[in-house]
């Protein structure tokens, strides 16, 4: 097999940021400036050309480069490095008067009027052709310029369109998977309400009382992106061969199977916003970001990711658009490097005079100059960054637990009606995320997988609410467990098949009643102020924890009751059960567990099992990131309060001010700690004071 090319990093974490010097060609002295300012905050690499198409191609077939040209060249006289954009996220507007059809039509019907972004049929030949060919303009013209480190292909790459080229192309899909329509008819279910389709035209883009319909067209249009991307990359692959590419992904976006389009990606790359809000709960959000981090490890196969985009301070989106707290941002980059990223670019290096986003956050405010409390910062985080180098070109050891994230059985569980949805429809995510937390709680490290992963390293594969469950897929998990795993499923598994059927036989199927030991019977759904109290050893001295939304109404066939309901007219019906299953074993969880009771749960089966847990108040979080020179372990407070830990003998550094600590320790509120190969740094952070006589004076800085 080919070896991909590689992420340019190497020795070093890049940083950086989306630049739009397009938006000041009348004013060379900003871009001339900008250099100098950009080498003042240690960037390394800047994004440039992503919404450029009509200053690259002002008229069909006219291409002007000076501007680029001269951007490139200062940047490479300056040991600055490109990524450079393709313009596809928004198309110029002389292109959309002559081919409306490469604007999308929304389910109504309506076609967009031209302007935002983000908005092309992924389909027409026509924008498909464009974007290859101003792609193949810029990877001839720049495929070996000294600056190019990397194509940044598009940008956020998302969304539907029900144009008829798409409705076309969704039957074509259609044929393939199903053969003929009888096939698909049984497949959908679809003498239910009268739905049997006897003419392929007949099939509409959206219905949502088809469950079936909706999980393919979801598959079909994330194929569309990913035939998208693949023609966008085509041309910058034949004239650059040896610079990755990369699409900037969002975390856990709903309709894209990022498992799909991290098999074409040189280098995976994820845009992240986590609002963190400075609340009394914040530090869960720093945990939910961890779980976004993990995801895009877990995505990149264990290579290095990049953080593509972040917020240098507030959003201008948001409902309320915070400044970050002192110490929060620092805490925000590390927990990326942490994760695995070896670059930290944000959104965005300039603000805009006007449009949409003038109030977005970023590193040069509309001051201009050095001299804000942002722009400070930044120059110290990128410092910083400097001296964890070592840490570049190699990810986080594998976690000894494994955690499934299933786009597919998201999409079968959100298209269909019923048993209750989460706050933002999304019951997977939702308990994939609460699964996750609760074991970092535990003490347990977790790397994010998908259904077809390898499962075998792991001592825990967890599978929450993996609701859609493929036959050949539940046998490889009852045989991972049977091999001397131990496979954690959850409320909402195996219901229906991959096309959205239920299986029939009693849940969980297909098979898998014999392999858990129970059968779930039927399912309860509580109002959002209910509790369901749940009582069993496992919860500690109390005994008992409660469960909240979703409640299965279990009977053990076989398996050990190692919890049950203790009020409801299923009071003594069981709710967490384990079962032997060849060498190994396989839990249920059959409701969602409040947070606590979670975390017992993962306590006692780490414990029984001898994993090593990490032992640290609630909040404190410790990761350890191997790098290609060196490894290093990064201990963060995401709590709003001071906390006391024991850190052992070990010296730290707090990286806010360089100081060395050791012993009984207070973190500061969202305290960042490094210890390892990287060399303690003088730098001048913002910081919330908290008094601790363990201190030890500042240590020598290396520069
Ligand atoms: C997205 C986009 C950027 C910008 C930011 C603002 O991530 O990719 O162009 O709009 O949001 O937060
Ligand atoms: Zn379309």
């Amino acid at each position: 097999m080919k070896r991909r090319p590689r992420l340019p990093s190497c020795e070093r974490i890049l940083y950086g940021a989306d630049y739009n010097p397009d938006q000041w060609l009348d004013d060379p002295a900003v871009l001339r400036e900008d250099v100098d300012l950009m080498r003042r905050a240690h960037v390394t690499s800047a994004s440039i050309g992503i919404f450029s198409w009509t200053a690259l191609e002002p008229e069909p077939g006219v291409f002007v480069f000076d501007w680029l040209d001269a951007i490139m060249d200062r940047f490479a006289a300056s040991g600055l490095s490109v990524f450079l954009a393709t313009p596809s996220a928004s198309k110029p507007f002389w292109m959309s008067e002559r081919h409306p059809e490469i604007r999308r039509v929304g389910r109504d019907g309506r076609r967009e009027a031209s302007g935002g972004r983000h908005n092309h049929c992924p389909t027409s030949p026509v924008y498909r052709a464009a974007v290859h060919r101003i792609n193949r303009e810029l990877a001839q013209r720049y495929g070996r310029h000294p600056a190019l480190a990397l194509w940044h292909v598009g940008n956020e790459l998302q969304g539907e369109c029900h144009c008829d080229l798409c409705k076309t192309a969704f039957h074509d899909w259609l044929r393939q998977r199903h053969g003929d329509l009888d096939s698909l008819n049984r497949a959908w279910w679809s003498a239910f309400w009268n739905h049997t389709f006897t003419d392929w035209s007949q099939i509409p883009t959206h219905d949502p009382s088809i469950d079936a319909l909706a999980v393919d067209w979801l598959r079909f249009v994330n194929d569309q992106h990913v035939s998208f991307l693949e023609n966008e990359i085509a041309p910058l692959r034949e004239f650059s061969p040896d610079v990755p590419c990369t699409t900037n992904l969002m975390g856990t976006n709903r309709g894209t199977d990022y498992w799909r389009w991290a098999r074409i990606l040189d280098v995976v790359s994820n845009d992240h916003y986590p609002l963190h809000g400075d609340r009394e709960d914040s530090w869960r959000k720093s945990l939910s970001a961890d779980f976004t981090h993990s995801l895009m490890r877990g995505l990149a196969g264990g290579a290095p990711w990049m953080l593509m985009e972040c917020a240098p301070s507030s959003v201008n989106w948001g409902q309320v658009n915070k400044l970050k707290r002192p110490g929060v941002h620092l805490q925000e980059v590390l927990q990326a490097v942490a994760n695995g990223a070896d670059a930290i670019h944000y959104f965005q290096w300039r603000k805009s005079r006007g449009g949409f986003e003038k109030f977005h956050g970023a590193v040069v405010d509309h001051e201009g100059g050095s001299n804000s409390r942002v722009f400070r910062e930044c120059a110290e985080v990128g410092r910083f960054l400097r001296s964890l180098g070592p840490l570049a070109g190699i990810t986080p050891e594998r976690a000894p637990v494994a955690l499934v994230y299933d786009w597919e059985a998201r999409w079968a569980l959100e298209s269909s009606a019923g048993p209750k949805k989460g706050s933002n429809g999304d019951r997977h995510t939702e308990a994939c995320v609460e699964h996750f937390r609760a074991l970092r709680l535990a003490g347990l490290d977790v790397d994010i997988v998908s259904v077809d992963a390898d499962f075998s390293a792991y001592s825990i594969v967890v599978t929450p609410a993996l609701f859609a469950l493929a036959g050949e897929t539940a046998q490889r998990l009852a045989r991972y467990a049977s091999a001397g795993g131990v496979w954690v499923a959850t409320y909402l598994t195996g219901y229906v098949d991959e096309h959205n059927r239920c299986w029939l036989g009693g849940f969980p199927g297909p098979g898998l009643r014999e392999v858990f030991g129970l059968w779930n019977e039927e399912f309860d759904c509580l109002h959002d102020d209910e509790r369901v109290r749940v009582i069993g050893e496992i919860f500690g001295s109390a005994g008992e924890t409660v469960a909240t939304e979703i409640v299965e109404r279990i009977h053990a066939e076989g398996a050990r009751v190692v919890a049950t309901a203790a009020s409801e007219f299923y009071a003594g019906s069981p709710l967490v059960l384990r079962n032997a299953w060849g060498s190994g074993s396989a839990a249920y969880i059959g409701a969602r567990l409040e947070e606590n009771g979670c975390v017992a749960f993962y306590e006692s089966l780490a414990d029984e099992l001898g994993l090593h847990r990490d032992r640290l108040p609630r909040g404190v979080v410790r990761k350890t990131r191997l790098g290609a020179d060196g490894c290093a372990e990064f201990l963060f407070n995401y709590t709003r309060h001071p906390v006391a830990v024991d850190v052992g003998e070990d010296t730290y550094f707090r990286v806010a001010d360089g100081r060395s600590c050791r012993g009984k320790i207070t973190l500061r509120p969202y305290d960042s700690l490094v210890k390892g190969v990287v060399p303690a740094p003088s730098v001048s952070f913002p910081q919330t004071p908290v008094s601790s006589s363990h201190e030890l004076a500042p240590s020598p800085l290396p520069r």
